[in-house]
């Protein structure tokens, strides 16, 4: 669908009443073409984590066998019980006014025991019915087919570490396709690889393996070829038939040099093909493969440590084809920016991805903050993240799958207005002068959710949740108008507070 999309630029210049003469004012209105939608993802907002044949997923697990691993020492067995009042948040969303939804299949709903063997009627029912109740209604559904909620029968078998899990991926896709193909405008294959093997299996987000320079790349190599791998039997068994369109979602936070010095400005370019090239040089440049300078150091490190094999795998030569130009659009998350200056620490024995980029991560403490220590808002480089995207792959289009910001509960956040109105200012600047292809802008989160180990404690939404609440009630914040008229009337709207 949305390669199909032609932008057409309009700039409104409006003739605004002033107390003695008319001011000129100009507006921030994106192309009619343009869309803007919202986002959550299953384990985050459904809960009804063991009902109606739900398999068990690595989230469940990991809340429940490590609460003190998550802040508030929450889970998501309930969150915004959104398995009950889907339609509900439907409502919200027709009052935004939003032209699609992002959100997430969990793969245990759908396929209990990660196998295809065996499909749980319910979890078909479920995603059908929301779909349905969001085409009525106008919104178009786009689809993460993974955002982090393994089935935990395959995390026994070593999950994402283990190479047969792209063949079970490409199985549970098929089921997708099969039963929600014709419903679903955009497809994404995976929420943020990064955040899921670094942090998952190179920190302490569910596995919590903590393997960091070790089986976070082998994460990382299973995913690249299990969205190849996908990508390529969509080609085959249902390109032709589905007017759909499929992609993956990336997060890039912005890495500015923290000097001016050339020591700091390559530590910054090596920080971003870590961070970012990891998996977008695969799919998105023209030679395919692991960014070089990733592959250079991981080699060289590795046999430092006495490796006798890189820690990075290697792909065989027709991997390399079968990933490259995979995507039909990148899915890009926005959040942040940090500062980056070389590490000057030796390198030691022990395997850490962080040794291996090289770089110190800070950022300004003048930044303003969020609710999230990690979080500050830098609206310039959310204009820098995507003019690196152009130069780097050739102006692939993009749709920004996420941008958003936590703040403290309560219904007045102004302050998640200025962030929004700052980073789309940014957005626009970076389409109509920098001529970036972005077709569409989602807001992280349509309501309050489960923050993985953060718990509760850091809210995203435009609607607050009562959790405590027995049918976690929803309000509007004021945010919600804001982004009410963003989205109906595609410009940023004089905000008067
Ligand atoms: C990225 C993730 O995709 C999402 O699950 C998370 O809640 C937001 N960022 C905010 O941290």
């Amino acid at each position: 669908m949305y390669s199909r999309i032609v932008i057409v630029f309009t700039l409104f210049v409006a003739l605004e009443a002033g107390s003695a003469h008319y001011v000129t004012q100009e507006r921030v209105c994106f192309p009619e073409s343009f869309q803007f939608g919202v986002a959550t993802a299953s384990y985050q907002i459904e809960g009804a984590w063991n009902v109606s044949g739900k398999g068990e997923s690595i989230w469940d697990s990991y809340t429940h066998m490590y609460p003190e691993r998550i802040f508030d020492h929450k889970t998501g067995d309930v969150a915004a019980d959104s398995y009950h009042l889907f339609k509900e948040d439907v409502k919200l969303m027709v009052k935004l006014g939003v032209q699609y939804y992002r959100f997430s299949i969990s793969w245990p709903r759908i396929l209990p025991n990660g196998l295809s063997n065996e499909i749980n009627k319910d979890g078909i029912r479920y995603y059908n019915e929301l779909m349905d109740e969001l085409i009525q209604n106008n919104i178009q559904p786009m689809v993460t087919m993974y955002h982090w909620d393994l089935p935990k029968s395959l995390q026994e078998l070593g999950g994402w570490t283990n190479p047969i899990i792209a063949d079970y991926f490409v199985d549970y896709a098929r089921v997708l396709f099969n039963n929600f193909g014709n419903k679903v405008s955009a497809w994404l294959t995976f929420n943020e690889p990064l955040s899921f093997c670094q942090g998952g299996y190179g920190g302490l987000d569910a596995p919590g393996d903590q393997a960091s320079g070790f089986e976070d790349y082998l994460c990382g190599h299973n995913v690249l070829r299990a969205h190849g791998m996908v990508y390529r039997m969509y080609q085959e068994e249902f390109e032709a038939k589905l007017l759909t369109s499929v992609g993956i979602t990336l997060d890039f936070s912005w890495l500015e040099p923290a000097m001016e010095s050339l020591e700091d400005k390559i530590a910054a370019e090596t920080a971003r093909q870590f961070f970012f090239g990891w998996f977008a040089h695969p799919i998105f440049s023209s030679i395919g493969d692991y960014p070089q300078i990733m592959r250079k150091r991981i080699d060289s490190i590795s046999k430092k440590q006495g490796f006798h094999r890189s820690r990075l795998p290697y792909f065989t030569t027709e991997e390399i084809e079968m990933i490259r130009g995979s995507a039909d659009f990148l899915g890009l998350n926005h959040y942040t920016t940090y500062l980056v200056a070389k590490s000057k620490k030796k390198i030691s024995s022990e395997p850490s991805f962080a040794a291996d980029m090289g770089g110190i991560i800070s950022q300004k403490s003048s930044w303003p903050k969020s609710n999230s220590t990690w979080l500050k808002v830098v609206p310039w480089g959310f204009r820098l993240s995507l003019n690196w995207v152009k130069r780097a792959y050739n102006n692939p289009l993009v749709v920004i799958t996420e941008n958003g910001v936590s703040l403290e509960k309560g219904l007045l956040d102004k302050r998640r207005i200025e962030y929004i109105d700052g980073y789309l200012k940014a957005l626009h600047t970076a389409i109509t002068k920098d001529h970036c292809n972005v077709y569409g802008y989602t807001y992280w989160s349509l309501i309050d959710n489960f923050e993985w180990t953060r718990g509760y404690s850091e809210r995203f939404g435009l609607y607050q949740v009562d959790f405590d609440s027995p049918n976690k009630t929803r309000k509007p914040r004021i945010s919600s108008e804001y982004y009410a008229r963003v989205a109906r009337t595609k410009c940023l709207p004089i905000w008067d507070f």
